[in-house]
């Protein structure tokens, strides 16, 4: 099938494709943004222009997400590699003790970083093999998370975005214990409530906008407990009594997030985008499953409907693959280093028509190669 679009489809993992109409906005706007003879990138964070699109992106976050009164919506830098230090120093002050649950690359990372910082739990792993599935397929079920009493919250990550990982109902629902979620590459991908959790992060750079902006949403009563090494750029508290502005947010990512809020509510807000979402994953799903020329290893109870791995059942194909995928319009489909194989990042901005001919292509090429 030929790209009819004129832009190429980007399956980027992050940062990630954006919608055109959000690009043509910013570029219209560029310049001389509502007549300021300034461009966004250009003028005082604390100045009425900045202001506005300040409050517009923080109302936005709320009506999307349906954030309840006492949580608050933070817009902060480094991240979500970021947060897992962030959240430590945050949470941890007098009470240590947190437990982490790990299920792929980046819940790895998040244990590793806060091992620094506390006195930190494996509450469980996907590392092994279990009840038939091969070790990394699965994520690890809530019932057998072991979780200590008295510990200040239990980390995980909702979406494991190499590995296709993602819960795709919430764990531990009915539990007292505090969650912390590293939403990073699925947040704004579907409704969410956020009433469950202690901590919600994620980085822009997949479903938001560009890179350097971190979004976080906190409940009131987790703002107080920080370590007193705590960075104040970094410190909840001060964000939270400062609108994020107690040193100077990224600007542009955060005018960029408001211009994509717009768009999502264009989509039908997250209840319309959930069910683009679902859709364009289960056609590609489909199309593997079909094939034995193709296989996506993950279990069907957690296949990730952001990030789609898949491998081609004889690997020496894959830069035959990806060059002719390249050739017709259908970008950064490679998967990660430490995975290997393909990946197809299916992100909000990533149209159904993306994937029909993403679909099409692969089908093309089982043709010429089985
Ligand atoms: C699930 C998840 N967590 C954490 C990160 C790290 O985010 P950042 O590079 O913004 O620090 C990523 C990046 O892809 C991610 O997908």
């Amino acid at each position: 099938m030929q790209n009819q679009n004129p832009r190429p489809f980007n399956f980027s993992p992050g940062p990630a494709a954006l919608p055109q109409s959000v690009l043509e906005r910013a570029a219209s706007e560029m310049l001389n943004y509502q007549g300021s003879g300034m461009s966004v990138m250009e003028m005082s964070h604390r100045g009425k222009l900045f202001m506005d699109i300040y409050h517009h992106v923080h109302q936005s976050v709320r009506e999307l997400l349906k954030v309840p009164a006492n949580y608050k919506v933070l817009f902060l830098q480094g991240g979500s590699i970021g947060e897992t230090a962030i959240v430590p120093l945050n949470l941890l002050g007098k009470n240590t003790k947190a437990d982490y649950v790990v299920s792929g690359i980046w819940s790895t990372k998040a244990i590793k970083e806060a091992a620094k910082y506390g006195d930190i739990h494996l509450a469980a792993s996907n590392e092994a093999a279990w009840n038939g599935k091969a070790a990394g397929t699965y994520l690890p079920p809530s019932e057998q998370w072991q979780l200590r009493d008295g510990a200040a919250y239990v980390h995980y990550c909702d979406n494991e975005t190499i590995n296709g990982l993602e819960f795709l109902t919430m764990p531990l629902p009915a539990s007292k214990a505090v969650k912390v979620v590293d939403a990073c590459s699925n947040l704004f991908s579907r409704p969410v409530d956020i009433s469950q959790y202690g901590v919600v992060y994620a980085s822009a750079q997949k479903n938001i906008g560009p890179a350097g902006l971190t979004v976080v949403i906190v409940r009131d009563d987790l703002l107080d407990q920080a370590h007193a090494h705590c960075p104040s750029a970094f410190s909840y508290r001060l964000a939270a009594d400062n609108d994020s502005m107690y040193n100077t947010p990224p600007t542009f990512a955060l005018y960029m997030a408001g211009l994509v809020f717009d768009w999502i509510r264009e989509q039908g807000g997250l209840a319309g985008i959930a069910a683009q979402n679902d859709a364009k994953s289960a056609l590609l799903y489909q199309a593997i499953d079909a094939s034995s020329f193709y296989s996506n290893r993950i279990d069907a109870s957690c296949r990730s409907r952001m990030n789609v791995p898949f491998y081609l059942a004889d690997e020496s194909l894959n830069d035959a693959f990806l060059a002719g995928a390249q050739a017709a319009g259908l970008l950064q489909l490679k998967g990660h280093k430490s995975v290997g194989g393909m990946r197809a990042s299916l992100y909000n901005p990533t149209p159904l028509a993306g994937v029909q001919a993403l679909v099409a292509y692969m089908q093309d090429f089982e043709k010429t190669k089985a």
